[in-house]
């Protein structure tokens, strides 16, 4: 018998890592990993951060060096798209007719920046940001631009608009919701978060949102919004959010729903298709039971190893605490847990020294934490979630309780059942 073929559709950080650890856990087979970018792979977090004020090295964006993939013998595929999956025959049709055949197939397609429903995205000055030539190309326009309008106070509109501000520009940033960050974070950061921007020299108009997008001579100059007012712009950023890659699946007659949808073990309804990272729904018990799509690289670094040991006969469930980060400007913040359904804010520590943590409960039982400028909270936080619901909100408020001795107390031998793992994962599919 031949030698088995992983094939991997989507060069991002999750069909990267997915590589790694499929040879890290001892796969022997042929591993090829097609990805439609020019570039090796690379870390996208820094493109919003330190790669557009140059601090960040280009050369330490890649994930790994080509020797790594020639020494693990990962085959590379670059600047090749594919364009069908036929399941009848596993195998996958690239772009330019290259056919390859699989004996089991990881999607890792990611997702792709959301566009302004509006005319006017094609003048020249309106960009978004995901991937690295779009970066490089907003790294060139900072340095000439003078007034930037931000569409989405989200992750990267936030950050891009603080670095803006640390370069001089006159920035503002349109949210179309009455907080800032609303997807992952509770009202006390938000508002937290809204002052200190204000506080560097940021506009922010929330509660706004777009309506025209006006040009003079091909090239963008002012953003026109839902209350009437207008803003001179000679670049607008858009980070409205994004959606998955899902199209190569559905076309395959995979079911997706708000991404591909897989099981816990990562795998689709086909035996032989599996999906990871930013394009899957997945099953989560930090979201009560329910699918989610994460976008993270905790979530395309933890799911490509736990679809990896499947894959080679060791079966681990994905089932880690989700975490992000952000960084805008000095403001550096960390969220443990999905804690968008919480009802209860409990504040640690202290807000005038912008270094506290919000702890987010609901029905008593707490669901994520989040951090400014505390990250010995935030590793807190993950090994408290991933032990369950052993922490009170008394507790997480009390600045004299030492959360570092009490996760020891509960780690060794006193184990705790998680509230929230009552509801199956598979209930919810
Ligand atoms: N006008 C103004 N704001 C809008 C509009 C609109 N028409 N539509 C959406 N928004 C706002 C949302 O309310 C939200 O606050 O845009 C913000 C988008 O924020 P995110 O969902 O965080 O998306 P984005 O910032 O684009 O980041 C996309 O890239 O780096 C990753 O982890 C990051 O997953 C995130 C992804």
């Amino acid at each position: 018998m031949s030698t088995p073929t992983i094939v991997i559709a989507g060069a991002g950080q999750a069909g990267s890592r997915t590589a790694a650890s499929l040879r890290e856990l001892g796969f022997e087979g042929r591993v090829v990993l097609v990805g439609d970018e020019p570039h090796l792979p690379y870390q996208r977090p820094p493109l919003s951060k330190g790669h557009l004020t140059g601090a960040a090295a280009r050369d330490n964006l890649w994930l790994h060096p080509w020797t790594f993939y020639d020494h693990h013998e990962i085959e590379l595929r670059l600047s090749k798209r594919v364009n069908r999956i036929d399941r009848p025959n596993n195998r996958v049709e690239l772009a330019g007719g290259e056919i390859l055949d699989y004996d089991h197939l990881v999607l890792a397609l990611g997702a792709r920046n959301r566009t302004l429903p509006l005319d006017g995205n094609e003048l020249d000055g309106v960009v978004g940001l995901r991937n690295l030539a779009e970066a490089d190309d907003i790294r060139e326009r900072l340095a000439r631009a003078r007034r930037l309008v931000v569409v989405g106070g989200g992750f990267i509109g936030l950050e891009v608009a603080a670095t803006a501000v640390k370069l001089g520009l006159d920035a503002v940033v349109v949210e179309i919701a009455d907080q800032l960050m609303g997807r992952v974070l509770s009202a006390q950061m938000a508002g937290f978060v809204l002052d200190a921007h204000r506080a560097r020299g940021l506009r922010v108009e929330l509660g706004t949102s777009v309506t025209g997008l006006t040009g003079t001579a091909g090239r963008v100059s002012a953003v026109t919004t839902t209350d009437g007012r207008e803003f001179p712009a000679d670049m607008v950023l858009v980070g409205i959010g994004a959606a998955p890659n899902t199209n190569l699946a559905e076309d395959a007659g995979l079911r997706v729903d708000n991404g591909i949808v897989v099981d816990e073990y990562l795998a689709t309804d086909d035996a032989q298709i599996s999906a990871v990272g930013d394009c899957t729904s997945c099953p989560n018990r930090f979201a009560g039971g329910t699918r989610v799509r994460l976008e993270s690289v905790h979530n395309a670094t933890a799911q490509p190893r736990a679809l990896a040991a499947r894959l080679v006969g060791r079966p681990e469930l994905y089932d880690s605490v989700p975490w992000f980060w952000s960084d805008q400007g000095d403001l550096k913040l960390q969220i443990a847990g999905l804690g968008v359904q919480s009802s209860h804010a409990v504040l640690r520590g202290d807000v005038d020294s912008g270094r506290f943590s919000v702890f987010c409960f609901h029905d008593g039982v707490l669901r994520s934490v989040e951090s400014l400028n505390r990250p010995g909270d935030h590793m807190a936080a993950r090994k408290l979630l991933a032990l369950g619901n052993c922490l009170t909100p008394e507790q997480a408020r009390d600045p004299d309780f030492d959360l570092r001795a009490h996760i020891a107390a509960h780690s060794i031998g006193d184990p705790v059942v998680p509230a929230h793992r009552a509801t199956s994962p598979r209930a919810a599919g």
